[in-house]
């Protein structure tokens, strides 16, 4: 069967080694006068990217504040901080200067700036976003496909609650992408930001709606190219080539079209944040950690999926007599491609000791909110079945 779909990508998309100099002219075509530069912690200043963006608007005409600081999973404090600066300044355009983190928290930004309650209500689930504040981003590092996507990942210090909010309302209008931006990222985080694209492609690949050979056809080479430009730019960063495939895949692995037909299923998601929530851990790491476990714990009663994987994406020979010995190949041969780029395969290996059965009661709690919801989609997972793999991934 193919599920109908309702398709909507509405970011302009500018791509290159001379993206950066269209910034200024992006931000007045969006209406654009008063803009909040938002960043992280200090990649964007020391690669000078700051000083194009603030060049950028200075010859545009228009006038700006900024607020640095964002950090990785980034935090309800600082979007607070935000939300201030920018009624204080009049601001109506928020330009994202970064990676997910400092996207989302535009995002937020945006969400705050009009809503008169408190703005984790979004979150919380108490109110549903009517507006949001327009946002661009130039993406510094490819992995959570925020630039592109319609989610608001945000994580409350008050209680380590990390949540996501999706809406069309805050997806942005332009994003700039300049491949040579990602030269300077350490190992880890280009492993990690290619181990999310690729699970944001595999937990829609991942479905019971097995018709939709095109669809397939799309996330099968995403997720060749990530895997095969990963192995390159982990040798030789300054890559442009495979930098380039890297950055493009990470928009398209996470702007709904290779959900096309099929279904996100985000059940190895929703049990990361809690990871990534209670330990400050990487998202992308946390996942690689996660995905093996999960995919053993669900392929018995899909296991022509995992074959079609292990086949077509991770190049095994079909033993067609022993359908779950394939499976069970591609799922190590991904766990081998982990290990080459630097990824855990385990909660150990992410958190560098053992996890206690406590920790696992109080992430099992947290991701079911107290047992009373299931996650998943080609599978649905309730606190049993979740406590059940996070224990195979200890
Ligand atoms: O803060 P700075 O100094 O910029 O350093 C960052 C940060 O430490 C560094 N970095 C970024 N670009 C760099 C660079 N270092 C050197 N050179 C560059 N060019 O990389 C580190 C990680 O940045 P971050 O923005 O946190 O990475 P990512 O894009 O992976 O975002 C992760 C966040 O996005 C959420 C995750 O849960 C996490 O909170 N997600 C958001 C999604 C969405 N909105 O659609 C979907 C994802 O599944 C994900 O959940
Ligand atoms: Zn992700």
């Amino acid at each position: 069967m193919i599920k109908d779909f309702n398709f909507y990508t509405p970011t302009r998309v500018v791509f290159g080694r001379e993206a950066e100099s269209k910034i200024g002219a992006l931000v007045v075509a969006a209406g654009g006068k008063k803009v909040l530069i938002h960043y992280g912690g200090g990649s964007a200043r020391r690669s000078g990217l700051l000083d194009v963006v603030r060049r950028q608007l200075q010859e545009a005409g228009v006038a700006w504040c900024e607020l640095g600081g964002v950090v990785p999973n980034p935090l309800l404090s600082r979007v607070r901080e935000g939300i201030d600066l920018c009624r204080r300044e009049g601001v109506d355009f928020i330009l994202a200067v970064g990676g997910g983190s400092v996207i989302d928290s535009s995002k937020a930004i945006g969400y705050g700036v009009p809503y008169h309650g408190d703005v984790w209500d979004f979150w919380d689930g108490k109110a549903v976003p009517a507006q949001c504040l327009p946002i661009g981003a130039v993406l510094t590092i490819p992995a959570a496909g925020s630039e592109m996507s319609s989610s608001c990942v945000i994580t409350n210090d008050d209680g380590l609650l990390k949540r996501g909010v999706n809406s069309d309302l805050c997806r942005c209008r332009f994003a700039v992408m300049n491949p040579e931006r990602t030269f300077t990222l350490p190992p880890y985080q280009t492993a990690a930001g290619a181990t999310d694209i690729m699970m944001h492609t595999m937990e829609r690949y991942f479905t019971k709606y097995e018709d939709m050979n095109l669809t397939d056809a799309i996330s099968e080479a995403l997720l060749r190219t990530v895997r095969d430009s990963a192995l390159v730019v982990m040798q030789h960063p300054e890559d442009y080539r495979h930098r380039a495939q890297i950055m493009w895949a990470s928009s398209l692995a996470h702007n709904d079209l290779t959900e096309c037909g099929c279904e996100k299923d985000f059940a190895t998601h929703k049990l990361e944040h809690e990871l990534s929530a209670l330990f400050g851990v990487t998202h992308g790491a946390g996942l690689a950690a996660l995905w093996p476990s999960w995919a053993r714990y669900v392929k018995k009663k899909h296991l022509s999926r995992f074959v079609q994987f292990a086949v077509n994406v991770m190049g095994i020979t079909n033993d067609f007599a022993h359908p779950d010995e394939t499976a069970e190949r591609g799922i190590c041969a991904i766990e081998q491609f982990y290990r080459k780029i630097g990824m855990p395969t385990s909660i150990h290996e992410l958190l560098g000791r053992d996890i206690t059965d406590e920790e696992i009661d109080v992430l099992v709690d947290k991701c079911s909110r107290g047992g009373s919801i299931k996650i998943g989609a080609m599978e649905l997972l309730d606190a049993q079945a979740m406590r059940s793999i996070y224990k195979m991934a200890r």
